[in-house]
C-alpha cells in the first residue's frame, strides 16, 4: 500500500523518531506530535526539508491532550497512523501512588484506543483505505512482577488490535501490533527513574533504526502481530512451555537489577 501522510506520536524520541526519519525517506507526509517542543522543533526541521512536515505538542496522559490528538486525526485524516508514545516503570506496583501508575494506562491504553478509534472513523467516513500500527512489546506476552501495568497495558494493546484488525479489514482499514523486544532508547531509564542501573541487556537490545525497519516491513506485509526480532519471537515461544510462575521469577530478577531499591508507598493517594 502507498502511504500519502502519517501521524506518529511519540516522535520526539527513540523508536518513533526513528520512525520519523524511515517514512520521509518514503516520501509520505508527516505530522509529528509529543511533549518535548524543542526536540518536535529539530526534528521537523531535519525532516522538512524532505517531506512537508508539521508538529504539535500534547501531553496524551491528559484528556484534553488527548482530544487535541483526536481533533488532528479527525483535520489531517492520516492513512498511516502510528501510536508509538508510551512509558513504564520498573518497581513493584504498590512502590508508586496510584494516579502514577493510571498513567501509563493514560497514555498506553487510553490514548491508543481513542487514536485507534478517531482515525478508523476519519478514514472510513472518507472512504480512504490505510492502516494503524500500534507500538506494543514482546513483554505483553509474559507475566512481569515489577513492571506489571505495563506489560498489562500492552497486552490490551495486542488483543485490542487483533480484534479491530477484524471489525475494520473489510472497510480498509488494518490495525497491526508491533512487539519489539528491548530497544536503545531513553525508555529503560525513563522507566528506571534515572539512570538504568546494570546494562547488562545491552546485548540483546537493538537499536531505534532496526526497530523501525522491522515496524515498516510489518506495516507493508500487512502483518497482524510481529515480534521482533528472532531472539525475542524465540523466548516468547519457549516461554509458553515454561511454567509462568518460572518465567514470571526470571523476568522479575533480571528487572531489579535496573533500578534502585523502592519502598512501598503509603498515605491518602496509596
Ligand atoms: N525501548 C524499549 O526497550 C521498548 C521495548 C518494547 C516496546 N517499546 C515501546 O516503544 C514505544 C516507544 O518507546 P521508546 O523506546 O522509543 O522510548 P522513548 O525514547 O522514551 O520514547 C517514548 C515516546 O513517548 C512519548 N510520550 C511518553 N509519555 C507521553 C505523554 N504523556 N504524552 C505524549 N507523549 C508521551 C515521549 O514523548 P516526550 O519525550 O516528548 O514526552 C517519547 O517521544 C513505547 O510505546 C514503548 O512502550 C519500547
Amino acid at each position: 500500500m502507498q502511504f500519502t501522510k502519517a501521524l506518529i506520536t511519540g516522535a520526539s524520541s527513540g523508536i518513533g523518531e526513528a520512525l520519523c526519519h524511515l517514512l520521509a525517506q518514503q516520501g509520505i507526509e508527516l505530522c509529528l506530535t509529543g511533549r518535548n517542543e524543542k526536540r518536535l522543533q529539530r526534528l521537523q526541521a531535519d525532516l522538512q526539508h524532505h517531506v512537508p512536515t508539521s508538529y504539535f505538542v500534547a501531553d496524551i496522559a491528559t484528556p484534553e491532550g488527548r482530544q487535541k490528538v483526536s481533533a488532528r486525526i479527525g483535520e489531517f485524516v492520516p492513512d498511516l497512523l502510528i501510536n508509538n508514545a508510551g512509558f513504564g516503570l520498573y518497581g513493584d506496583a504498590l512502590t508508586y501512588d496510584s494516579d502514577v501508575q493510571a498513567e501509563i494506562v493514560q497514555v498506553n491504553v487510553v490514548a491508543a484506543l481513542e487514536f485507534m478509534l478517531a482515525a478508523g472513523r476519519s478514514l472510513i467516513s472518507c472512504q480512504k483505505k490505510g492502516v494503524i500500527l500500534n507500538v506494543s512489546s514482546s513483554a505483553a506476552f509474559e507475566i512481569l512482577p515489577s513492571f506489571a501495568v505495563y506489560t498489562a497495558s500492552k497486552a490490551f494493546i495486542n488483543s485490542c488490535s487483533q480484534s479491530l484488525d477484524f471489525e475494520m479489514r473489510p472497510y480498509g482499514v488494518r490495525v497491526l501490533a508491533a512487539c519489539p523486544g528491548m530497544v536503545k532508547t531513553a525508555f529503560a531509564d525513563r522507566a528506571a527513574g534515572g539512570e538504568v542501573l546494570s546494562r547488562d541487556q545491552d546485548e540483546i537490545s537493538m537499536s531505534p533504526a532496526f526497530a523501525a525497519q522491522a515496524i515498516w516491513k510489518q506495516i507493508q506485509q500487512a502483518k497482524p502481530l510481529h515480534i521482533f526480532d528472532w531472539r525475542y519471537r524465540l523466548m516468547v515461544e519457549i516461554s509458553r512451555f515454561i511454567p509462568k510462575k518460572w518465567v514470571a521469577w526470571f523476568l522479575k530478577k533480571s528487572i531489579e537489577k535496573r533500578y534502585p531499591k523502592r519502598a512501598f508507598k503509603s498515605g491518602p493517594k496509596g
